[in-house]
């Protein structure tokens, strides 16, 4: 079938993950969307375009059955829509309000970060990355499902797997084989953890979706896989916004000061770097029928990517958007954690950590700075972060 792919971009995958911001300024200054040949999909960078699209789940679909999300983890509230996918986050939906969460998270998470610190404080000197940040999600979201510590290592593998698995765009047996035991895996453990709660309910959020009484309550195979992806969602996610944070202050000296100065201002430098560099940069949805926006025709089966970090960059929005500014009155309108049905569920758990993470490294390691023999490198377009951050500081 010929689809008419215009306006086309001459831009490469490789090109976009090493700087996608151009891109998105010349898309800004046009029509806003794009075709680009190289990755076989869409690309929307304004705002208004990018918040059309995710509120319309009619035309525009988070998962196929024969998309890599659904092939790894099945249905769940991810690749659902409409009513199902109301049954399924509305279940979990209490237990991650500002008030649960800190309610059940503030202190735990507040003990997993400074244990990460502890290792390494007296060293002056981590790459943050493999010391912290990808290490404290992890454990936040065993503390949140109750599972004991000790088992870091095996989730952290298994997470790895899903990863491998969602870019698996050859479709290559082994990795989905291998995907698929995590899965199983994962499942097995969550169904110990049901038994548990199911034989001695308590306040946890497990608990709570697992004793259930309502007649659409959940079965526990649609528990284990909401509760799959709750997992994945919010690990790399995590830790990307901390190394982003983290790198937007040491690169703008002032803004850093401030927070130093006033830690209260640690919430409002989280939300500029959700906005300023979006950890999760794009929202893919699959067309379900045709539909003209402006002067592209998508057609149904076209893949769209709503650049989520394309749209906390339009100037229609944000003055001067290239700059890390900490007095932004309408910062939180930034698109980093998405909007409409698909909002993320965990964002008030994300910035709990993220606002913990600030706090204790600020006040753990004085005088922190980029380490000058480590320069950081910036990667991504889909999910976007320095691929290793070194950081030194005086002890
Ligand atoms: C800074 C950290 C985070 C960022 C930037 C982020 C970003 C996002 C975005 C952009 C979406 C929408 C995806 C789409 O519409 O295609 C999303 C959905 C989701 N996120 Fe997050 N997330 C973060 C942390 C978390 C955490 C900590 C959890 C759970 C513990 C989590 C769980 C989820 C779930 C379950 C969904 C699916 C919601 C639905 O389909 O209705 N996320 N997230």
């Amino acid at each position: 079938m010929m689809h008419d792919r215009t306006p086309c971009l001459e831009i490469t995958a490789e090109a976009l993950d090493r700087d996608p911001y151009p891109t998105f300024r010349t898309l800004q200054s046009g029509s806003s969307v794009g075709w680009v040949a190289d990755l076989g999909m869409w690309l929307v960078a304004g705002y208004r375009d990018v918040e059309t699209i995710l509120r319309n789940t009619d035309d525009f679909v988070t998962g196929t059955p024969d998309s890599l999300i659904f092939d790894t983890f099945g249905e769940h509230m991810l690749t659902a829509e409409g009513e199902q996918h109301e049954r399924f986050k509305s279940r979990f939906r209490g237990a991650f309000s500002p008030a649960r969460i800190r309610a059940s998270m503030e202190e735990r998470t507040d003990a997993c970060s400074r244990r990460l610190i502890d290792g390494f404080v007296n060293d002056g000197k981590a790459e943050f990355r493999a010391a912290y940040a990808s290490r404290l999600p992890v454990l936040s979201i065993l503390s949140l499902f109750d599972i004991p510590l000790e088992e870091e290592a095996k989730l952290r593998l298994w997470y790895d797997g899903f990863e491998r698995a969602l870019s698996n765009f050859a479709w290559r047996e082994d990795v989905r084989a291998r995907a698929q035991g995590y899965v199983g895996a994962f499942h097995a453990l969550i169904r110990h953890h049901i038994a548990r709660v199911r034989a001695a309910p308590d306040d946890s959020l497990l608990s709570q979706v697992v004793n259930d009484l309502s007649d659409d309550r959940l079965d526990d195979a649609e528990i284990c896989r909401n509760a799959s992806i709750i997992f994945f969602g919010g690990i790399s996610t995590v830790e990307a916004v901390v190394l982003n944070c983290l790198y937007a202050l040491c690169t703008h000296p002032d803004a850093l000061a401030s927070v130093r100065r006033d830690p209260a201002l640690i919430p409002q430098a989280i939300e500029e770097t959700l906005r300023w560099l979006s950890p999760v940069q794009s929202a893919t949805r699959h067309v379900v029928r045709d539909f003209t926006l402006g002067e592209a025709n998508f057609r149904a089966g076209d893949i769209v990517n709503c650049m989520l970090g394309a749209a906390n960059h339009d100037p229609r929005v944000f003055d001067e958007p290239a700059a890390f500014r900490l007095d932004r009155t309408n910062v939180r309108k930034h698109l980093g954690f998405a909007l409409g049905p698909h909002f993320c569920l965990g964002s008030n758990l994300a910035r709990l950590e993220a606002i913990t993470a600030i706090r204790h490294i600020l006040e753990c390691c004085p005088d922190m700075r980029l380490s000058a023999d480590h320069p950081a490198e910036i990667r991504g377009f889909e999910f976007r972060q320095p691929t290793a951050l070194h950081l030194e500081w005086r002890v």
